[in-house]
């Protein structure tokens, strides 16, 4: 049977780099809070590049990393919570801004927030082993600042734009992948964004913008359970033992928690790839942006057991443990 095997990584962020400093002199914030209760120091704010221009500029460098033709790509999966427009999905929109249009291919969005990305490499995985795709990019691209309310500090500093994209292909040779995912679909109200309005007057609503919402500390308590279960969950599906994992690679929301979770655990924070101080939470984008700068930097190499953990709205979380 096949199995996937990631052949090029890649990430993209916009131009604009806003400081802790710069965003206090428009909310009541400082540089010392944000910094002390989450480790982020900076994130990157687009000006004009919507989530699929991120995409494409992320897919681009996948392809790059990669050294293939891009015509032999039949799967493009855009995993976003923030897409350019409620339709089409984002997907079409790097396919085409990628030139590949004319080639038969299964594009879609999936939407699991900062869980997003796992779901999409879990979709492949199994549309590889049914040999319904050899040849996918996945790409976690979000705009997140399109949906941040600047009146609210306790979520306006935590996030940031930007896109990750793997290259993954369809091998006889690779290792299995082992994943875990869970949910908890009653806890839906600690991270949300606004509901948008039914609409029977059939007047036209104006202006209505999906605010993220959050309760900050429930989400906190959440996420340290969630990171340590999916990581426990994924390892005992496995043959492995906490011991062999050479990486793990979480989502990018707040260095406290992934501090708590390795003490917890008995593991190396340093083990822990973190980004969080330059790019903030970005989402879906989170964890390709640190794998492909964690590859960048020479940290990945072949035969590593690399752990991917992610944790979000939904509430949703989920890992994956690759053997390269
Ligand atoms: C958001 C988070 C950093 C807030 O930290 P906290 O210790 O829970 O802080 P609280 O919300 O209790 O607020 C404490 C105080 O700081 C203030 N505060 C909140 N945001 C602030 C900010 N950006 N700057 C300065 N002060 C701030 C609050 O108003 C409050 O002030 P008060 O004591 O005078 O009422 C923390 O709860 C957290 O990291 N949660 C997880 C969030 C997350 O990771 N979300 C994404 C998951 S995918």
């Amino acid at each position: 049977m096949s199995h996937p095997v990631i052949l090029g990584v890649g990430y993209a962020v916009p131009d604009n780099k806003v400081s802790n400093d710069d965003l206090s002199k428009v909310i009541d914030t400082n540089d010392e809070w944000i910094t002390e209760r989450t480790g982020i120091k900076t994130r990157y704010i687009s000006k004009d590049e919507n989530t699929s221009d991120l995409a494409v500029r992320a897919a681009l460098k996948a392809i790059d990393d990669a050294h293939i033709d891009p015509k032999v790509i039949d799967c493009i999966i855009v995993a976003t919570l923030t897409p350019d427009a409620m339709m089409p999905c984002t997907a079409a929109l790097v396919q085409a801004k990628l030139n590949l249009s004319h080639q038969r291919m299964m594009v879609f969005d999936l939407n699991g927030a900062c869980s997003g990305f796992l779901l999409a490499l879990q979709t492949v995985d199994a549309l590889i082993q049914s040999a319904q795709v050899t040849t996918a990019l996945i790409i976690g691209s979000e705009t997140l600042s399109k949906i941040l309310d600047y009146t609210d500090r306790g979520t306006a500093v935590l996030f940031g734009d930007g896109a990750g994209a793997f290259l993954v292909s369809s091998s006889s040779n690779a290792h299995p992948w082992t994943h875990f995912v869970n949910t908890q679909g009653d806890l839906e109200d600690t991270l949300s964004t606004d509901g948008l309005s039914l609409n029977a007057s059939l007047k036209n609503i104006q202006g209505e913008t999906p605010y993220l919402r959050m309760k900050g500390q429930a989400v906190f308590r959440f996420a340290i359970r969630a990171v340590e279960d999916a990581i426990r969950q994924v390892i005992l599906k496995s043959n492995l033992s906490l011991d062999e994992i050479d990486l793990i690679i979480p989502h990018q929301a707040n260095a406290r928690i992934l501090g708590h979770v390795a003490d917890k655990m008995n593991f190396p924070l340093s083990k822990f790839v973190m980004n969080m101080d330059e790019f903030g939470n970005t989402s879906s984008a989170s964890i390709p942006i640190a794998f492909a700068q964690a590859k960048a930097k020479g940290l990945i190499h072949k035969d590593m057991h690399v752990l991917l953990v992610g944790f979000g709205a939904g509430l949703i979380w989920a890992s994956s443990l690759i053997e390269l």
